[in-house]
C-alpha cells in the first residue's frame, strides 16, 4: 500500500522479526526490500542497505507487549536512524487500546523521544 502511494519514489525497507510474517510479507511484496531483523536494529539494516539516515520511519511495532526497557531502546535505535528533518509514526489496531502493558512502566514514553503525538482514526480501507 505506502509503495503504490509513492509510486515509485523513494526506497522502501521492510523490518520483520518474525520469520513467518517476513515469509507472507515478502509473498505479497516480492520487490520490496525486507529484512529479518529486530526493529532496533534499523542502524544495521539501513547500512546493508546502503543506505544513510531514513527520512520516514513508519511502525506497526506492538508497543503494549514490550517492557518500558525495551521501549526505550526501539525509540533510542529509531531516532538515532532518522534524519534530523525526519518522521517518526507508529499506529496500532483499535482493540491494542484494550490490552494491557507488559509492565507498569510500558506505557510508550512519549514525551521522552517524541515532540508531537496526535491520534487519528483511519476509515477502513
Ligand atoms: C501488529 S503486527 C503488524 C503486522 C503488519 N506489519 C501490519 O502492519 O499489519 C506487529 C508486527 O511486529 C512484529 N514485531 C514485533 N516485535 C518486533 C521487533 N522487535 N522488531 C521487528 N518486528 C517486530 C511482529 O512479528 C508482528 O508481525
Amino acid at each position: 500500500m505506502l509503495a503504490a502511494r509513492l509510486g515509485g519514489r523513494g526506497h522502501q525497507i521492510a523490518i520483520e522479526a518474525d520469520s513467518g510474517m517476513l515469509s507472507f510479507f515478502r509473498r505479497h511484496q516480492p520487490d520490496a526490500a525486507a529484512h529479518h531483523a529486530d526493529a532496533a536494529d534499523i542502524q544495521s539494516v539501513l547500512e546493508a542497505e546502503g543506505r544513510g539516515p531514513a527520512d520516514v520511519v513508519i511502525s506497526c511495532l506492538p508497543w503494549t507487549l514490550f517492557t518500558h526497557a525495551k521501549q526505550q531502546l526501539l525509540l533510542e535505535r529509531v531516532t538515532d536512524a532518522i534524519a534530523p528533518d525526519g518522521v517518526f509514526t507508529t499506529f496500532t489496531y483499535l482493540q491494542g487500546l484494550a490490552l494491557p502493558t507488559v509492565d507498569d512502566q510500558a506505557k510508550l514514553p512519549v514525551g521522552e523521544y517524541v515532540q508531537e503525538a496526535e491520534q487519528d482514526r483511519l476509515r477502513p480501507c
